[in-house]
């Protein structure tokens, strides 16, 4: 695939995949690689320019790490940001102080014209986050924005298209930081735009032709937006070749299912096969109530249900994988991916008889992923749908799980889901879902006692899972959520609202 390349050089910074998120959308192709990559591998990669990340050490540390000073003589572009501003300062000659206090936030620089700063405002706000400072540039270099805590926030040498900025453009604090990356882009390093999802999608599809051939590939769906989009993409490329099997745990949300089959099979006429294992998953968790032991079953259930399809199948040539580029970057620190320890498909490699894994979402970050998705044609409901636990709804339901209770946790979630969507909440919530406590309390309902389960109505924003917060979900849509449920759903009759955020909660309650 033949696209121009960004080389993002990785000293440790915490906002170092903003970096690469925000390049991809200015559509332009880059990879985010450890800082210690020799002179010889950059060259072999052959990029339009180079960013140094930040990174939270000081030039002056032992071990901080350091660039090779024959990457400036290149005559690629580089941009250094943070740490990577002072290592190239320092590097080239300037001078880099020790500071004994931090400048942390939000600071206002004044901006001097150049190809930079093409744009930018004369002054503005930037998202400042360092200790050391550089009190004098490097021979060659010019100052291109000050602020009063910074003599140098950003500084070029143009001839020979150096850059660093002191702040962070990639991040939403600073004003237009996201200008100056393209400036850095477009004007410096020549790019022209070439990393879209349509590309992609193309390319992926021809070169998937090529690699499959005649030959026979598998997959694993499981309904989530990853093996989705692979799977359809493979589709696309070589059609009933794919072979994808899809293992009903009987632990999926209300209709999920059937949507599923719908959309994949009825719709794009895929060769899909549904394992309807609900029965065995049910009863293999009967009387258990301890979470991680429901985890165990259920993961291992599904290899068992997928290796019994497998087996019919036969020998196939390529097995999918859903892989995606945070993945690699955090599997192999850019190096290479070893294969993803999801729970869902962990355990799949050893069960299948094949030859090669294939993996044709590796290089995108989550939303291009969707983009692709919405390319290819697929429905908002899968693109779009929230982060969904492999053991499902089983870890919904605190203590035993039953079909009872499981009807109880669907109704009362597609109450949820609807009204959700229906305030238009549904893009701003990262996850939101009912839980089936285990208490009961007493209600009543016309003129009858009732003694039934508390429903929890568990909502959180985040960006990455990692943490959260309780979602604020305004009190009139609580209302009509709260109503609806023990008004239309069996043995429910008291809703409460998680308001605690991740840590110490988790996200999922059990
Ligand atoms: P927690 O509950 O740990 O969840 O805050 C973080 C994210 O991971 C999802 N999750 C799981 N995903 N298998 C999965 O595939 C699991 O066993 C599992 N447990 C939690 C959860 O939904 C959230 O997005």
């Amino acid at each position: 695939m033949q696209h121009q390349k960004v080389l993002i050089l990785d000293f440790g910074g915490q906002y170092n995949q903003l970096i690469a998120r925000r390049v991809r959308e200015l559509n332009v192709f880059c990879d985010l690689m450890p800082s210690d990559m020799s002179l010889e591998k950059i060259k072999e990669y052959n990029p339009i320019g180079i960013i140094f990340t930040g990174g939270p050490n000081s030039v002056y540390d032992e071990d901080s790490p350091k660039i090779d000073k024959g990457v400036f003589e290149l005559g690629i572009p580089v941009l250094g940001i943070c740490y990577g501003c002072q290592l190239m300062a320092y590097t080239l000659g300037g001078e880099v102080q020790r500071a004994s206090t931090s400048e942390y936030g939000k600071a206002e620089v004044s901006y001097v014209s150049s190809h930079l700063t093409v744009d930018m405002p004369a002054t503005a706000v930037c998202w400042m986050s360092h200790t050391d400072r550089i009190t004098r540039l490097p021979e060659g270099f010019r100052m291109l924005a000050k602020s009063d805590n910074c003599p140098y926030a950003a500084f070029g040498d143009e001839e020979r298209k150096l850059y660093g900025v002191q702040f962070h453009p990639e991040v939403n604090h600073t004003f237009k930081g996201t200008v100056i990356l393209k400036n850095f882009l477009y004007n410096v390093c020549g790019a022209i735009g070439d990393w879209t999802m349509s590309n992609f999608v193309a390319n992926s599809i021809a070169s998937l032709k090529e690699k499959i051939g005649d030959k026979k590939v598998l997959c694993a769906m499981s309904g989530g937006v990853d093996s989705a989009v692979a799977a359809t993409l493979i589709h696309k490329a070589v059609g009933d070749q794919l072979t994808c099997v899809f293992v009903d745990h009987g632990l999926l949300r209300k209709y999920e299912a059937d949507e599923v089959m719908s959309v994949f099979k009825d719709g794009l006429g895929m060769n899909l096969i549904k394992a309807d294992d609900g029965a065995i998953f049910l009863e293999k968790l009967k009387g258990v109530t301890d979470p991680e032991t429901k985890r165990k079953i259920i993961g291992e259930q599904f290899i068992r249900s997928f290796e019994k399809q497998a087996k019919a199948i036969g020998k196939v040539d390529f097995l999918v994988q859903g892989t995606i580029y945070p993945d690699v970057i955090e599997s192999g620190k850019g190096k290479s991916a070893v294969i993803k320890s999801h729970h869902n498909v962990g355990g799949l490699p050893s069960v299948v008889d094949f030859r090669e894994i294939i993996e044709p979402l590796r290089d995108l970050f989550k939303d291009e992923v969707r983009k692709v998705g919405f390319e290819l044609g697929l429905p908002k409901n899968v693109v779009m749908r929230q982060p969904f636990p492999g053991p499902g709804l089983a870890i919904r339901i605190m203590g035993e799980v039953t079909e009872e209770k499981l009807e109880t946790l669907r109704d009362s979630d597609y109450i949820l889901r609807d009204e959700i969507a229906k305030a238009g909440l549904d893009d701003k919530i990262w996850q939101y879902f009912t839980v089936i406590t285990n208490s009961k309390t007493v209600g009543v309902q016309g003129d009858f006692r009732t003694y039934e389960n508390v429903i929890a109505i568990r909502a959180v924003t985040s960006v990455d899972a990692m943490t959260a917060d309780w979602a604020r979900i305004p009190y009139d849509v609580l209302e009509k959520i709260s109503t609806r449920i023990v008004n239309e759903v069996r043995h429910a009759n008291r809703i409460v609202y998680d308001i605690t955020s991740k840590p110490p909660a988790t996200i999922e309650w059990e």
